[in-house]
């Protein structure tokens, strides 16, 4: 019997890609062409890590300023809820129209509906213009948009892990704020650029699932 049914596709703005909205038997994926896979609901202990780490080292969560960029398939966004208070607002950025229309949907209930939190916004488009656009403004911002400094799937998205972004990205926080970074394996090169761009770094091996397995790796980089 089949178990794969394809439920969307989406172009990635400016490149040749796509990616493929997939309903296994007892989850979804999201794959690139080619087959590679991007995300699934199987497996997210990193993703939510990610959203709920720094959120939890705030003094003020109550009325916490977050931004999350992507959205993937919500874990981090809905991480992130879960660890500020009711005052917060979360900024989530996402490239892809579609894959905020999949969370709205079939998606959704995996990660607990996190688009339809009233603190919530979502925003269609590119993180990085957020960051550019905004001085002093975030308690924390926490980036998972590729598979992490390197191997990236998206070539514009070398920015966002060069001096240069990260130093925008840390100057988009407020005094003492947090830049969590996800990956999917260490990177003994970004942890130095995020030290020599003034940050105190904390790196952290975080299981994929559950407690044992396969891990990532998320950077927590606190503005000094
Ligand atoms: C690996 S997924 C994020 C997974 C997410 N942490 C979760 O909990 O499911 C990466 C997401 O970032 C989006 N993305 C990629 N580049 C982006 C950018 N520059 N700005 C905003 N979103 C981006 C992708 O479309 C994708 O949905």
């Amino acid at each position: 019997m089949r178990h794969w049914t394809q439920l969307g596709e989406a172009s990635v703005p400016d490149s040749d890609k796509s990616i493929f909205l997939i309903r296994g038997k007892d989850d979804f994926f999201i794959k690139l062409s080619g087959g590679q896979e991007l995300m699934s609901t199987r497996k997210h202990g990193s993703e939510d890590a990610l959203g709920a780490l720094p959120c939890q080292k705030l003094k003020h969560r109550e009325s916490a300023c977050v931004l999350i960029g992507g959205l993937g398939m919500g874990f981090t966004l809905a991480a992130a809820l879960g660890a500020v208070g009711p005052g917060a607002r979360v900024t989530v950025a996402e490239l892809i129209p579609e894959v905020v229309e999949w969370n709205r949907g079939p998606l959704g209930d995996r990660s607990g509906r996190p688009l339809d939190d009233p603190r919530t916004q979502v925003h269609v488009g590119d993180v990085a213009n957020l960051l550019r656009e905004n001085r002093g403004y975030y308690d924390v911002i926490a980036l998972d948009v590729d598979n992490g400094p390197e191997g990236l799937t998206k070539s514009n998205n070398s920015w966002i892990y060069s001096e240069q972004g990260i130093t925008t990205t840390m100057e988009a926080l407020k005094p003492a704020g947090m830049i969590s970074y996800w990956s999917v394996s260490a990177d003994r090169g970004f942890n130095d650029r995020l030290g020599r761009c003034g940050l105190k770094v904390e790196e952290i091996s975080v299981y994929a699932h559950g407690n044992k397995g396969a891990r990532h790796t998320i950077w927590l980089a606190t503005k000094q």
